[in-house]
């Protein structure tokens, strides 16, 4: 019988998860796609470390880019992160060779994702990319496929995992900023560098890619007007709740008259709000259109699991597609037909 065989790049705590999961739903996953997924081939920095995962007979590459334009795979899986270097470079070199690419790297298609969807369409590939934003919770093809005919006039939510889980644990324990920070590393929820998580880089990558989809326009991450968490303090939250507020960190992206606003900075929210009862690692994005009215996501927005999830539901897609069936542009539209960026005065 046919498989799909995919090449994983870079093995954390997502790259692991994947793993044990496209191995623990084999069987599942077969029933549902038509054909086994297997991992032919992996690569990571450090060959000797166990990460608690049977990597069975996959090839082992040390160059991520010589996995990336193997003849081992149909699809390869870029989990190595970064914007620049290797995840780049290896995800190019996947595209160029004609191959589907799944990637959950928020920094590198803020930055270069209209240039690699370009080389997608161009191909015929498809670059998935659910678990780039809000970890588990399907957002892209929501606004990409299920909200066609919609105009958006704003896209905004909590869209860290680490933030929200320092700020709820803050408000409800009273514990230090620092102690969170430190226990949302061990749980895997962080970036490799946290300062992403709390200065706001992270939320400014995801809400960049969520605005091009809302609003047709190329990918600006550099607009973002963006503050972190790194400054709040028990006496801020204590501040916000003796007034009936909870702060959290929010992305907001909105269409105005003069061009297109995108800011992340932390946002008293009443405590009655939707948005304030969500707590811990939970993300939620809520999207505010003509005909749909207002929808709210919310679910798991990182760690392994919840990111596998998106990852395998991306994989699974490529392996339900059929031969010479074209696919949809990846932001939506096609990356040509993009408008330029036009920034709110
Ligand atoms: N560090 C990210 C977060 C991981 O905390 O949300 C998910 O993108």
């Amino acid at each position: 019988a046919n498989a799909l065989h995919v090449g994983i790049a870079g093995l954390g705590t997502v790259g692991a998860s994947v793993v044990r999961v496209l191995a623990t739903k084999a069987a599942e996953l077969t029933r549902q796609c038509g054909q086994p997924i297997m991992v032919t081939a992996v690569s990571a920095r450090d060959r000797s470390r166990d990460r608690g995962v049977d990597l069975g007979s996959a090839k082992w590459f040390e160059d991520p880019i010589e996995l990336a334009k193997s003849a081992d795979i149909d699809v390869f899986v870029e989990l190595i992160g970064g914007d620049e270097g290797a995840a780049r470079a290896a995800v190019t070199a996947a595209l160029e060779s004609g191959k589907h690419v799944v990637t959950a790297n928020k920094a590198l298609l803020a930055k270069h994702g209209v240039a690699l969807a370009e080389i997608a369409e161009e191909k015929g590939v498809l670059l998935n990319y659910e678990a780039a934003v809000a970890g588990g919770i399907p957002v892209i093809k929501t606004m990409r496929e299920s909200m066609a005919g919609n105009t958006v006039s704003r896209v905004f939510g909590i869209l860290n995992g680490t933030c929200n889980y320092i700020l709820t644990r803050m408000e409800a324990e009273g514990i230090s900023f620092e102690e969170c920070l430190k226990d949302a590393q061990r749980l895997g929820y962080a970036e490799a560098d946290p300062t992403f998580d709390i200065e706001g880089n992270d939320t400014a990558h995801k809400l960049a890619i969520l605005t091009s989809l809302a609003f047709g326009s190329r990918i600006a991450a550099d607009e973002v007007y963006m503050e972190g968490i790194s400054n709040i303090t028990q006496a801020d939250i204590r501040a916000a709740a003796d007034l009936g507020y909870r702060i959290k960190l929010l992305g907001v992206a909105q269409q105005t008259d003069s061009g297109i606003e995108q800011r992340v900075h932390p946002t008293m929210v009443p405590t009655a709000s939707v948005i304030a009862q969500v707590h811990g690692v939970t993300n939620a994005v809520a999207i505010e259109t003509d005909i749909l009215g207002e929808l709210l996501l919310s679910g798991p927005g990182a760690g392994g699991n919840a990111t596998a999830s998106a990852v395998v539901g991306d994989i699974a897609d490529i392996a339900k597609s059929q031969p010479g069936f074209q696919h949809g542009p990846v932001f939506g539209r096609p990356a040509k037909k993009l408008t330029p960026y036009k920034k709110a005065e």
